[in-house]
């Protein structure tokens, strides 16, 4: 698929059907995370990929958000191992990891595969109900699979701001 087309058809998926996500289509949406650029190239990011029954419904338990995705993506991120910017507001963690989903939502949808971004969900909680790292930060959620039969982007879908009110211009 051409990459403009990928970034329109890309939509938030917020009904999936039971289908489960091929493994090399899976496979080629994590080898995108993996090509993502990070800070200092530190590759902190820790994908776990859930499809067992009771992982999924220990997610259920934390997030509504699941929508019936029979696969559930947590991007995480090694709070040891972050770049921390001149000025010492920000580091490098959030971003790189926000950086490497973004990579893997716009495969999903170049591959086919329905996704939603997810974050409502409280990160300590999470880690800790689905005994992960003390070491890492859960920074989103990423359900993927099919869309059920009828489902439709929802009307923010279509709803961006005009690049007159986002974008400045000096030149
Ligand atoms: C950072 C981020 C967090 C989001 N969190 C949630 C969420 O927790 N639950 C949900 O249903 N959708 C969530 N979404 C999806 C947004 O609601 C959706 O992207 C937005 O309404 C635009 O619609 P579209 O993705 O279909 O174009 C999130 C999206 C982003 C980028």
């Amino acid at each position: 698929m051409e990459f403009k087309e990928t970034v329109r058809k890309r939509y938030s998926c917020k009904k999936f059907g039971s289908r489960q996500v091929e493994e090399k289509k899976l496979m080629a949406i994590l080898e995108a995370g993996r090509l993502a650029p990070t800070a200092k190239n530190l590759q902190e990011q820790h994908i776990y990929v859930f499809q067992s029954e009771e992982m999924l419904a220990k997610i259920d338990a934390l997030t509504p958000c699941r929508y019936g995705a029979p696969t559930v993506l947590a991007v995480a991120f090694d709070k040891e191992n972050v770049f921390t910017y001149p000025g010492g507001k920000y580091s490098s963690g959030a971003e790189d990891a926000s950086i490497v989903a973004a990579h893997m939502i716009l495969a999903a949808a170049d591959e086919g595969v329905d996704s939603c971004w997810i974050n409502f969900f409280d990160p300590d909680s999470f880690s800790e109900s689905l005994g992960l790292s003390e070491q890492e930060t859960v920074l989103m959620l990423m359900d993927l699979g099919y869309a059920a039969e009828g489902m439709k982007p929802t009307a923010s879908h279509d709803t961006r701001k005009p690049l007159s009110e986002t974008v400045t211009w000096f030149r």
